[in-house]
Formats: structure tokens, C-alpha cells, sequence
């Protein structure tokens, strides 16, 4: 087994992990860098100074994503299909600083490390920092827009967490929407794609392994049901005259443990947003929205937990009286990572005398969205206590440097170092 050639240059990396952690950070303690909003656009502009900093070379596709190089590769290996190493810089709402950022970060700084030692490799390596993963307007939506493509009434049709159009947002942020509505990738122009995250999750932690090679990516689908009733006076209209939708929002919330318990002990739904309107405390809700995001590991799992959902939203909404609209977006489905890429990531880590495990990913990736496509993998380190998308979201400096170590190492091996 080879021994690592070269290592990251931790404190920069950590020093970075640390300036951008303060993009964004609210009283409440946690991170709020949702896409799009000003402190997604400032970190944006943080991460393209580091690049111009570094002397590397940034592309920006049609949705935002950002594609960093070494100007210094020679033009015959630039030409060739590029190893791809990322992830993304938006948070979710009152997120943590280690979601997204470590991933975007330490491939950064693997080339950072590689283009400043001129080390000479088969393949380009290129740094990626996707759009909108955490969906404030569609669930990965900058892997989705590579991978599969939004047509121009997709995009017009996308309505953010906060209600605004995408395309308002998008083109008052410069964007083009039919550059967005052409955004592929040409799958012949990249060997092998690598992203490291943070677990999100107990496993590595409870099991004191270092890290994690991740063997597929759960299957995701999510949406909004919106329950249409009548508004009424909160004083005078009886209880048996009621048509209350959020009465039967709620019946339907209460019932997706059920749903997920009776599909498989692997499959998990969430409802974390509810919006009602009028909404006043003295007026009877005419509409309740609430929003589904579903996962499971297996497709025909994820298909049969849509049609239950379906179900179960169509039969409350009869059995209150009231109607039912149910607008799921396309699902996204599992996806098997790479076993050859497994391999490498497995070796690699061996070689620096880490520890590691083969486990399955329970978030959703932009990896998930390439893998289909090229070759795949991800590295997972340790998250303390398991805590994810929350203020109090934390991994190790010890484990951030391990991961970044084991991410250079494997993108040195994929782009024939
Ligand atoms: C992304 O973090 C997701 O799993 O929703
Ligand atoms: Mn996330
Ligand atoms: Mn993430």
C-alpha cells in the first residue's frame, strides 16, 4: 500500500472551517445561510476570494454551481475527465457550521495543496460548491439541475420555504433562467466524484471508528399537502359547523409516524414546516400547508411510502370535508455508491492507520445525484453526540483533519497520482 504523498495544511483548513462559521450566525447560536439569502451570497463571495487567493480558476455554471481548478494543469490533462470533490456552503434554517462546509472546505484545500506543490497527476482534480443542497427551493437542486435538468416551467414553478418565486430570487441575484433551464453535466467529462461530510448521525461516535465509508445514499421524496376548508368566526360558528383545515392537517401529521412504522422499520418522514392561513387566532383556517420530506433506503420503499401518503391525505380530507391539494416533487431515488471508490476511500484510510466502516448514508447528498452517472463515493467523520442541522451540530478539529486527509489522499489515487 502506498504511503500518503502529501497532507493537508490543517490549521488553514480549520481557520477557513472558523470565518465562515461566522457567516450567518444568529443570536439563537446557530448558522442561518439558507440559498440565496445575503449571508449564502456573502459566504459565496468569501469561498470565491479564497479561490482568486490560492491562483485557482472558478467556472460558474448555469444554477450557481461553482467548478474551481489549477490555471497550472497542463492543457492535455485538463482536457481529460476530472475528479470532482465538494459539497455545498447554504445551511438550513438555525443550521450548524459543519453540514456542507467541511465537504466544500476540505476539497478546497486538497487543491489548494495539490496546485501549490505542483504535484502532478493523470487526471484534474476540481473543487465543487453546489447550489441550494438543502432545497430553501428544491431538494439538491444543483446536483438535480446537473444530473437530470429543470425545464424553464420547472424552475418558474419552484416556490422557496419563505414563498418567494425562485426565479425572482434567481434573476435578482443575477441569474439567468435559461442558462439555469440548460445547467447538465456531460458524465464523459468527469472519472469519479468524492465528498466528505460529517455523519449527521450516532454510528461512527458510538462505535469510536474514525471513519465512515459510505455505501449508498438513502432515497428522498418531500412536498407539500395543503388542506382547503372554509373561514369562519372563532366565536360563533358551532364545532359541528366547522371546516377546519388545520384540524385535519394535524390528523394527517399524527398519522405519518404510522404510515412510516407500517412501510419498514427504515423508513422515517418528517413534517417541519406548517403554514396556515388567514392565520389569526380569532379566525377558523381556511387552509393548512404542511411539508413531507420521506427517506428510505430502497426505491420501492420510497414509492410505497408516496402512495400512502397520498392516501392518507385523500381519506382526511373526506372524512373532514374538506378538499386536498398534494404537490410531491419528482423523488429522488437511492443510490449505491462506487465499490471501487469504497475501496480506495477504505485503503486510504487504513494507510494513515485510521479506523473505518462501511455504513449507509440516512441524509440526502448531492453525491446521490452524480452517482447514477460516475463513479461516486463519500467519506463520513464522526459527529458529536449525532447532532445535525441544529445549532449544536460539531465534529473534532482531530476528525476534520482525518477526513481532509483521507479525501486528498483518495483524490490523488483517483486522478492517477
Ligand atoms: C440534507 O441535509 C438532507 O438530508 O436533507
Ligand atoms: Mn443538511
Ligand atoms: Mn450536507
Amino acid at each position: 500500500m502506498t504511503a500518503p504523498v502529501l497532507s493537508v495544511n490543517a490549521p488553514r483548513l480549520i481557520a477557513d472551517l472558523t470565518d465562515l462559521g461566522c457567516i450567518g450566525r444568529v443570536e439563537a447560536g446557530g448558522i442561518n445561510r439558507t440559498s440565496f439569502s445575503a449571508a449564502d451570497t456573502e459566504a459565496r463571495g468569501w469561498y470565491l476570494a479564497r479561490c482568486a487567493e490560492a491562483g485557482l480558476s472558478v467556472r460558474q455554471d448555469g444554477v450557481g454551481n461553482l467548478i474551481v481548478s489549477s490555471p497550472a494543469v497542463a492543457a492535455e490533462i485538463a482536457a481529460r475527465p476530472a475528479v470532482w470533490s465538494g459539497s455545498h456552503l447554504d445551511t438550513v434554517p438555525n443550521g450548524g457550521q459543519f453540514d456542507g462546509a467541511l465537504g466544500a472546505l476540505a476539497a478546497l484545500e486538497c487543491l489548494r495543496r495539490i496546485h501549490e506543490e505542483g504535484i502532478e497527476l493523470q487526471r484534474p482534480v476540481c473543487a465543487i460548491m453546489y447550489t441550494d443542497e438543502e432545497g430553501s427551493y428544491a431538494h439538491l437542486l444543483g446536483s438535480s439541475a446537473l444530473a437530470r435538468g429543470f425545464s424553464r416551467a420547472e424552475l418558474e414553478a419552484m416556490v422557496g420555504r419563505d414563498g418567494d418565486r425562485f426565479v425572482d430570487t434567481f434573476t435578482a441575484a443575477g441569474g439567468d433562467l435559461d442558462a439555469a433551464a440548460q445547467t447538465r453535466i456531460d458524465p464523459g467529462a468527469l472519472h469519479a466524484t468524492v465528498e466528505l461530510h460529517i455523519e449527521q448521525g450516532p454510528t461512527l461516535e458510538e462505535q469510536g471508528i474514525q471513519i465512515g465509508v459510505v455505501s449508498g445514499i438513502v432515497g428522498l421524496g418531500g412536498g407539500v399537502v395543503t388542506f382547503l376548508g372554509r373561514a369562519d368566526h372563532a366565536g360563533t360558528t358551532p364545532m359541528s359547523q366547522r371546516r377546519d383545515a388545520l384540524v385535519a392537517a394535524g390528523a394527517f401529521v399524527v398519522a405519518l409516524p404510522e404510515i412510516a412504522a407500517r412501510i419498514s422499520d427504515r423508513a422515517v418522514i418528517t413534517c417541519g414546516m406548517v403554514s396556515v392561513r388567514p392565520g389569526s387566532a380569532n379566525v377558523i383556517p381556511e387552509s393548512a400547508q404542511v411539508s413531507v420530506d420521506f427517506r428510505h433506503p430502497e426505491q420501492g420503499q420510497v414509492e410505497a411510502l408516496e402512495a400512502a401518503i397520498r392516501d392518507t391525505a385523500r381519506n382526511i380530507a373526506a372524512q373532514y370535508g374538506l378538499q386536498v391539494g398534494i404537490d410531491l416533487e419528482e423523488s429522488i431515488p437511492p443510490a449505491p455508491l462506487d465499490r471501487g471508490v469504497q475501496k480506495i476511500i477504505a485503503a486510504r484510510a487504513a494507510a494513515r492507520g485510521l479506523s473505518s466502516v462501511s455504513m449507509p448514508s440516512g441524509a440526502g447528498h448531492d453525491s446521490q445525484n452524480l452517482a447514477p452517472l460516475v463513479p461516486t463515493g463519500m467519506i463520513f467523520v464522526p459527529s458529536i453526540e449525532g447532532r445535525s442541522h441544529c445549532p449544536e451540530e460539531n465534529t473534532s478539529w482531530e476528525d476534520v483533519e482525518n477526513g481532509a486527509n483521507v479525501l486528498l489522499d483518495t483524490l490523488i489515487q483517483l486522478a492517477g497520482g
